[in-house]
């Protein structure tokens, strides 16, 4: 490892940041310094690495669905719309949702499957089962690694919704657990899948772009009225803004980006800083909309609108990683690259190549070549079939498909924790001043014996 972030130490990095926060005269990071957790401390194990390791073939994929109201249902139609899964199982704490999960089964052909209503532990006898290949939990956030814990004690695969895991004590929880249990703990991120991302994939991996530099990632997405209407995300999505100051979504914009950058094959993420505006939009939302009577009205967020980060890879490549789910804005994940070749930048996508007449080309021209082969292959089918423009589609596609082969998985549960844990290093960097925040290796090292998955290709020169 040649560049000089793999070499800077924890306490040189402190170091560092002290003395730049001495320089703009931010007197409280001095006092800050002592009470920073070493978040790249990697803890010790007897367990052996799940990178690498593939599915066990089978013929049908037998499912367990915990948490099947918005998300969860359209991934009950995704996953079935493949053909080659069987639901056994579903579990929600709203009898409703499950019976609706459960008429979607029987509508295409299928035994009705067992329910488990019963509360929120009910998921553990749903585990408990010993006929299930797969538990997917789509849940919220506070229930994903529990439910995964359960299903991969029990000797299943779990599948969890975005983001895998909220605390980095839980992210190792799952590395830890996967591991114990040799069954994979994939996030099934389906933003890795959608047409642009995959399209631009393949371009980076052609060396289209030369060297990835600098990337851009966000989750900018104006969630204003789906965090207070009533239903749905509003009963759950906006009590961390009164609880947590930082990025809580990271990984729709992350992970494809991390791909462009060869993550866990090549390079891997080594320390973010993060900082956050003040909170305005939500609160003046709330105060818009809602009656003075309304108990929303004396809730107060903590969470900054904006958050942004800065992460720098263990190659010294840097990505830039925002979240905004509070303000008025049209929907941005960025989505953008920067090589020495070239660049691509989203929302519009569109591409300029060294030679170019300064002016950025839509990359829909260069679809007839470059459209990935997996969405040339079942992209009909998917936009047919799948939520999100046909992205859903595809991921569950892939997942049916390693499984009936026997492959490794397209992701595993180190990115599960890798593209999560920007989440609470964004929330410890912002407390503490933006000081940096070393990612763990959740790999303990194994990523440089290069495991290449179905996404995780080497660049061809
Ligand atoms: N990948 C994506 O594009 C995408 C889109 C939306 C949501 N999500 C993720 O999906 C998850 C769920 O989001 P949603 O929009 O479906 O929320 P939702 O509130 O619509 O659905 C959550 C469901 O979980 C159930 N539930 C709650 N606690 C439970 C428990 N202990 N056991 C069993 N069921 C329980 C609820 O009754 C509800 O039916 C979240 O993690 C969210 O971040 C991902």
């Amino acid at each position: 490892m040649s560049n000089e972030s793999e070499r800077m130490s924890r306490r040189s990095l402190l170091q560092t940041s002290a003395v730049a926060a001495a320089t703009v005269a931010v007197p409280s990071l001095v006092g800050a310094q002592s009470k920073v957790p070493d978040t790249g401390k990697i803890p010790a194990t007897k367990n052996k690495t799940m990178l690498g390791v593939p599915f066990e073939k089978h013929d049908r994929i037998r499912m367990g669905f915990v948490g099947v109201g918005g998300r969860g249902t359209g991934l009950l139609s995704d996953f079935l719309a493949t053909g080659h899964v069987d639901v056994l199982a579903i579990c929600d704490i709203d009898e409703s949702h499950a019976k609706r999960g459960a008429d979607m089964v029987e509508k295409r052909g299928q035994k009705r499957p067992e329910l488990y209503t019963k509360g929120d532990h009910d998921f553990e006898r749903l585990c408990a089962r010993q006929d299930l290949d797969v538990v997917l939990t789509a849940t919220p956030w506070d229930w994903h690694v529990p439910v995964c814990l359960s299903a991969l004690k029990h000797g299943h695969h779990a599948f969890t919704e975005v983001p895998a895991a909220t605390t980095l004590e839980d992210c190792w929880a799952l590395v830890n657990a996967s591991e114990a249990a040799r069954k994979h703990c994939v996030m099934i991120e389906n933003c890795t899948y959608d047409n642009a991302e995959m399209m631009v994939l393949n371009m980076v991996q052609a060396g289209l772009f030369g060297e990835p530099l600098h990337g851009g990632a966000a989750y900018n997405h104006d969630l204003r009225d789906v965090l207070t209407n009533g239903y749905g995300e509003s009963l759950w999505r906006r009590f961390p803004h009164m609880k947590r100051n930082g990025n809580f979504y990271p990984t729709h914009g992350l992970a494809p980006v991390g791909n462009y950058f060869g993550h866990h094959l090549t390079d891997r993420f080594d320390y973010l800083v993060s900082m956050s505006t003040p909170e305005a939009g939500l609160s003046a939302y709330v105060k818009a909309k809602f009656p003075e009577s309304d108990p929303k009205r004396k809730e107060k967020y903590i969470c900054g609108d904006v958050n942004t980060s800065l992460l720098k890879t263990a190659m010294g490549k840097t990505i830039l990683l925002q979240h905004d789910v509070s303000n008025c804005r049209p929907y941005s994940r960025i989505n953008s690259l920067q090589g020495s070749k070239g660049v691509f930048e989203d929302y519009p996508p569109r591409i300029y190549f060294d030679g170019g007449n300064d002016e950025y080309v839509p990359l829909d021209k260069y679809k007839a070549e470059w459209e990935h082969p997996l969405w040339k292959q079942v992209g009909e089918m998917a936009r047919k079939n799948g939520g999100h423009g046909g992205m859903d589609f595809i991921m569950a596609y892939r997942m049916v498909e390693c499984m009936r082969n026997g492959t490794v998985p397209d992701m595993d549960v180190y990115e599960a924790a890798a593209w999560s844990v920007p989440g609470p290093l964004s929330e410890l960097s912002v407390a503490h001043g933006s000081m940096p925040m070393k990612f763990p290796d959740f790999t303990r090292g194994e990523w440089k014996k290069g495991h290449q998955t179905f996404l995780r290709r080497p660049i061809r020169n």
